[in-house]
């Protein structure tokens, strides 16, 4: 048969047995390709044709391509620090329709069968370990439970070199948890598998803070007017690091409250106003999320008396009048209850938004898991 190449295979010039017209077949990377007639007897001619028929696909292509590209093109999330408002914002958007999903009568889609995930925690953990594997089941991936029991941590292995044997298992996905600030990022760094940042230390929490702006986002539909207090323990805070980064970034004005001794050294690098008494920086607040006491993270320093604490600095309903008139509670959990939050308040559905933060940390966690899956895919799978 008569025929050539051209474009490095991509394009095919070729005459059918019984008829001098040349034909052409186009093959893009990633489509069905074409075939058509060039209309024309000429080799010379139908290579012309064949080239701008070529260009004018690939523009096409590369214009829908641009469209289709995701906002967030991540395959890691370690850091809120990475995220830029569009990239938190689609992230939002594309939990929504997990909101809805986890609320119907069966909870199963099959988008991630065949994707393997490890939940890797080395530090205590039910909310947000039971939170990741709800997800990732409901998507129809197979997760690995590991907890800090079963690790060969134990046998004096280092991390690091259980990350790269988990990796060699080939999993698509980590989820890790750990006291190390920044082991996330290191992890990122030596494996192939993507990595979720659970927690690391006191530095941060991205899913976290995600989830609890989603909850926000479902009251207030917008941050902009927004002033959002975050009180208590900051300095040993993953969640107060991440939320005032998350945000700040979205819009929201977020003013920080807690003893002097609790509140970071570099805390004025961060776009935030600063309290010590509860009494002004609730003033006006639409939101007023409290942080547990890291009992784990004071080690060595003095531990303040609960009572007195609880005075200064707990959460009741007479200091949340201080806030607007129907602003609403939040506390990633678990909690100390009458420590830093009162007991009756934080049950109280009227006001506290505690379960809705739980509910929104699955929408949120199947959000994550799907679109670093698919960036995997479009980036580096293929
Ligand atoms: C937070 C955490 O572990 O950082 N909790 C959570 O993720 N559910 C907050 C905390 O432990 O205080």
């Amino acid at each position: 048969m008569n025929s050539k190449f051209l474009k490095s295979d991509h394009i095919k010039l070729y005459k059918r047995e019984n008829s001098n017209y040349w034909q052409m077949k186009i093959k893009l990377p990633r489509q069905k390709s074409i075939r058509s007639s060039t209309g024309t007897k000429i080799l010379k001619e139908a290579e012309k044709i064949a080239l701008k028929y070529y260009s004018g696909l690939i523009k096409k292509n590369y214009i829908n391509f641009k469209k289709s590209q995701p906002v967030f093109k991540k395959i890691h999330l370690v850091e809120t620090a990475d995220l830029n408002k569009k990239e938190i914002e689609y992230i939002l958007n594309e939990s929504k329709k997990y909101i809805k999903f986890n609320k119907s009568k069966i909870k199963k889609i099959n988008i991630l069968e065949g994707r393997t995930i490890f939940n890797l925690f080395f530090e205590d953990s039910t909310r947000t370990r039971t939170s990741f594997e709800v997800a990732a089941k409901r998507l129809g991936a197979d997760i690995i439970n590991v907890s800090v029991r079963d690790s060969s941590i134990n046998k004096g292995e280092t991390l690091l070199d259980t990350m790269t044997t988990i990796n060699s298992m080939n999993p698509d996905i980590l989820i890790v948890r750990h006291p190390e600030e920044g082991i996330s990022k290191k992890i990122s760094s030596i494996v192939e598998a993507s990595v979720i940042n659970a927690g690391d230390g006191s530095h941060e929490h991205p899913t976290q803070a995600l989830l609890d702006a989603l909850t926000i986002k479902n009251k207030f539909k917008k941050f902009s007017k927004l002033k959002i207090a975050i009180c208590g323990d900051i300095l040993h805070s993953r969640v107060a690091r991440s939320n005032i980064i998350i945000l700040s970034k979205l819009g929201a004005k977020i003013n920080v409250i807690g003893p002097k001794e609790w509140l970071p050294k570099n805390i004025k690098k961060f776009p935030v106003n600063i309290f010590t008494e509860m009494k002004k920086g609730l003033y006006n607040c639409d939101v007023v999320m409290m942080l547990r006491i890291q009992k784990e993270r004071i080690v060595g320093k003095i531990m303040p008396n609960q009572k007195s604490y609880f005075k200064k600095y707990g959460l009741d309903y007479n200091k949340l009048k201080y806030a607007k008139k129907n602003a609403f509670v939040m506390h990633p959990g678990p909690m100390n209850r009458g420590f830093e939050i009162d007991s009756k308040l934080a049950d109280d559905v009227t006001r506290s938004l505690i379960q809705e933060q739980v509910a929104m940390g699955v929408a949120i966690r199947m959000a994550c898991l799907e679109i670093i899956i698919n960036n995997r895919d479009r980036f580096i799978n293929d």
